[in-house]
């Protein structure tokens, strides 16, 4: 099975993680890989860190003369913060002559955290708590999107609303997802209509002036993906429930919603489902696509696609509010901090788009055996004809 952990705190030395169940004779190049790392890195309204990293993968293991072994598979990205970092996240020393963290923010894993493991310096919870994390799940979603896309698979993302601020469906209805793709790579909010970025960043502007962050709802999808993965046996063998789960793992998710979603709930049956037609060039399809591609936990041959929240940034400028504790006086304290990112939709979109892609190429590995790429290419070129001639 494919599968991988990651390790690494926000200011340590490096983040890291170990791939499993990757096949062998897949190619592979690094580029690939800091390509998806830098468009994880973009979107107006991020803070100074992102300028100060500029994250580049380190392959330590599993690949050979840029073809994967089959064998475990280790990516690195160094913090180039880390050299100012040394002496706060020391692996040895007296952690009492440093500076703690005693005041919890709202909104993060903070209080919880420390009242869990055991702590007092909440430090110990923000370094991994950090959405920093999800650099090394898109450096494992960029190795599976190798996978996807060599089968024909595409995976994107475009954002919908930041805030208040929203476009509206009717506008993008007619725009092919390819299209919207293209538009959200050109737009610095990944918006999926040319033409919206300034109306959208002076919003952005005026929250950052209030002293305040922004949430926001984007689209994920996969076009080209085959009928019949995940199963409707058991509930944990659901693929909708798979996605929802990997996407709901990301920092500040609060929704996800396949197809048409929440929106199902307000409509008739009649307008809810959608009908089968037949033809012999495409098989089996649908002319509306109301539950994203997936019926019965599987895939039905139409594009995936899934919808998430995420709740506004929790650190808000310092003329704003946030009441909290200080965990050793027990002292109230105003939260608000000088200064972090004040939205970072798009980059979570970004990183949507990587756990989609892992839980995709997890289940097309599942389906068609592991070990050797060229091998499970030939089964998934059969069973593809096979659909068709269903
Ligand atoms: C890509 C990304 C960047 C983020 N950047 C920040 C940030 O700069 N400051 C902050 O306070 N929270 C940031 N967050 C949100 C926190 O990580 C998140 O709110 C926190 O982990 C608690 O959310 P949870 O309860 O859903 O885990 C970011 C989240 C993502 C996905």
């Amino acid at each position: 099975m494919l599968r991988f952990l990651n390790a690494g705190e926000s200011h340590g030395p490096a983040l890291t993680a170990i791939v499993e169940g990757y096949p062998s004779n897949v190619k592979i190049k690094t580029d690939r890989i800091n390509k998806e790392l830098a468009r994880r890195q973009k979107g107006y309204g991020r803070g100074g860190r992102m300028k100060i990293e500029k994250d580049v993968v380190e392959i330590l293991s599993g690949v050979r003369f840029g073809i994967t072994l089959g064998s475990p598979i280790t990516l690195m990205v160094r913090n180039k913060d880390w050299e100012n970092w040394t002496d706060i996240m020391a692996i040895e020393g007296d952690p009492m002559n440093k500076k703690q963290i005693l005041e919890p923010r709202p909104g993060h894993a903070d209080l919880t955290g420390g009242i869990k493991y055991g702590f007092y310096d909440l430090r110990n919870v923000l370094e991994r708590a950090s959405a920093r994390e999800t650099t090394t799940r898109v450096a494992v979603g960029a190795l599976c999107k190798i996978l996807l896309e060599d089968i024909g698979i595409k995976i994107g993302s475009y954002v919908l609303s930041i805030g208040e601020k929203k476009i509206d469906k009717s506008e993008i209805e007619s725009i092919s997802y390819e299209d919207r793709f293209n538009n959200a790579e050109n737009s610095e909010l990944r918006l999926p209509i040319l033409g919206k970025d300034e109306e959208f960043k002076e919003y952005i502007d005026k929250a950052k002036e209030d002293g305040e962050s922004l949430g926001g709802i984007f689209e994920v999808y996969a076009l080209n993906v085959p009928v019949g993965l995940g199963s409707y046996s058991q509930w944990d063998t659901r693929l909708d429930g798979k996605i929802a789960q990997a996407i709901m793992s990301i920092q500040a998710i609060k929704g996800v919603e396949i197809g048409e979603g929440f929106n199902l709930a307000y409509l008739p049956g009649s307008q809810a489902h959608d009908e089968i037609f037949y033809s012999k060039e495409r098989g089996f399809y649908r002319k509306t696509n109301r539950v994203g591609g997936l019926e019965g936990g599987m895939t039905n041959g139409e594009p995936i696609i899934a919808r998430a929240a995420m709740k506004p940034i929790p650190t808000l400028m310092r003329h704003k509010s946030l009441q909290s504790v200080n965990v050793i006086t027990k002292e109230p304290f105003d939260a608000a901090k000088e200064r972090s990112d004040i939205t970072a939709v798009p980059a979570a979109a970004v990183v949507a788009e990587s756990m989609l892609a892992f839980v995709l190429a997890r289940e097309i590995l599942e389906k068609f055996g592991s070990d050797n790429w060229i091998q499970i290419k030939e089964r998934i070129e059969k069973y593809r004809q096979e659909v068709l001639n269903y």
